[in-house]
């Protein structure tokens, strides 16, 4: 299979109601998109991302009009923050409603669903009477790609076409929350930090993003998010490696050659550090280095989910 970069709506409307599985910009990553109500079609995702089918997928919907066939119940404190966040980069896990596909959900009673705020995305969704099953781009455990051509190195022959919705936004993935005993809890830290959702809560909800405390969230597994480079946590005083590469924060130090190194942002600022990680852990992937180094960025607002994916992507090479 052929697979093409498009930016035609019309050629993604038709590839989704045949049944085809495509790429779709979001504001956080790109994502693999199908028919939601097509059960081959959803399960297409999983055979081309290689992905466990217990492992179950967000549905994308333009609102909560549209949301509310496969929603049984939506419980206030998910209602405060859909309304402060939404469009935008939270996921919520409502109770599902049975028109649901059990494939979707992994067989789970709750089903996660996001109202995604890219204009192109968002366009698209007004013309298909379906809501799209997506998860993130990439191959199973792999970096999620945030450019289109990113998809396409990871992805092609599998699908027909990737919608070109530019760079994302955000460049990681939305925040996802659900209800527990009348109180928000977090499942996977994201876009949307615990500050942010604390300010509009008025508590600081609960997170539960380990893969052993969490069988709500089982994509939180202890390997994810990697590059297929060994990636480590620079340690302060390093010593430079000739054959390895370096990801630093804002600034390349003293003594590190330029052509082995890359900044995550010039001016330092978190939302860009968050924006540039995975395309910058992508081409750094691409360049042929024995070993990857990375900065850890500070354990406070979106550090707390650079890091969380770090610990991740690391963890496979520790
Ligand atoms: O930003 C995002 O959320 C991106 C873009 C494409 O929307 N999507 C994304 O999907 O990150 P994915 O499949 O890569 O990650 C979704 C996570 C997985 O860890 C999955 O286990 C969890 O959400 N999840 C999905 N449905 C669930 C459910 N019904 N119950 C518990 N966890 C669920
Ligand atoms: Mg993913």
């Amino acid at each position: 299979m052929k697979t093409q970069l498009t930016q035609d709506l019309g050629i993604a409307k038709e590839a989704l109601e045949k049944g085809h599985v495509i790429g779709v910009p979001t504001e956080t990553v790109y994502g693999l998109a199908s028919n939601a109500l097509n059960i081959a079609a959803v399960a297409k995702i999983f055979e081309i991302k290689g992905r466990p089918s217990n492992n179950p997928l967000i549905l994308h919907c333009l609102d909560r009009e549209n949301a509310a066939p496969f929603i049984m119940e939506f419980h206030d404190e998910l209602a405060l923050l859909s309304s402060k966040f939404c469009p935008g980069p939270l996921t919520l896990l409502v109770p599902k409603s049975e028109r649901v596909p059990e494939i979707i959900t992994a067989g789970s009673d709750r089903v996660a669903i996001r109202f995604p705020a890219h204009p192109m995305l968002r366009a698209l969704l007004e013309t298909l009477p379906f809501p799209l099953a997506a998860p993130s781009a990439n191959q199973y455990g792999g970096v999620s790609p945030t450019l289109a051509p990113q998809v396409l190195e990871q992805l092609m022959g599998k699908i027909p076409w990737i919608l070109d919705g530019g760079p994302c936004e955000y460049g990681l993935e939305s925040t996802i929350v659900g209800v527990e005993n009348n109180k928000i809890v977090v499942y996977r830290l994201g876009s949307i930090t615990l500050d942010e959702l604390s300010v509009v809560l008025g508590y600081i909800p609960e997170l539960k993003n380990n893969a052993a405390s969490n069988p709500q969230a089982p994509g939180m597994v202890k390997y994810h998010y990697a590059p297929h480079t060994p990636l480590h946590y620079f340690q302060q005083n390093e010593a430079l490696k000739l054959d390895s590469g370096y990801i630093f924060l804002h600034k390349i130090p003293e003594g590190f050659p330029p052509q082995q190194c890359m900044v995550l942002s010039i001016s330092g600022m978190p939302q860009e550090i968050a924006r540039n990680l995975y395309r910058v852990l992508i081409e750094m992937d691409s360049k042929g280095f024995k070993a990857l180094y990375i900065e850890k960025p500070a354990p406070e607002g979106l550090g707390l989910t650079l890091i969380d994916r770090l610990n991740r992507a690391t963890a496979k090479f520790s």
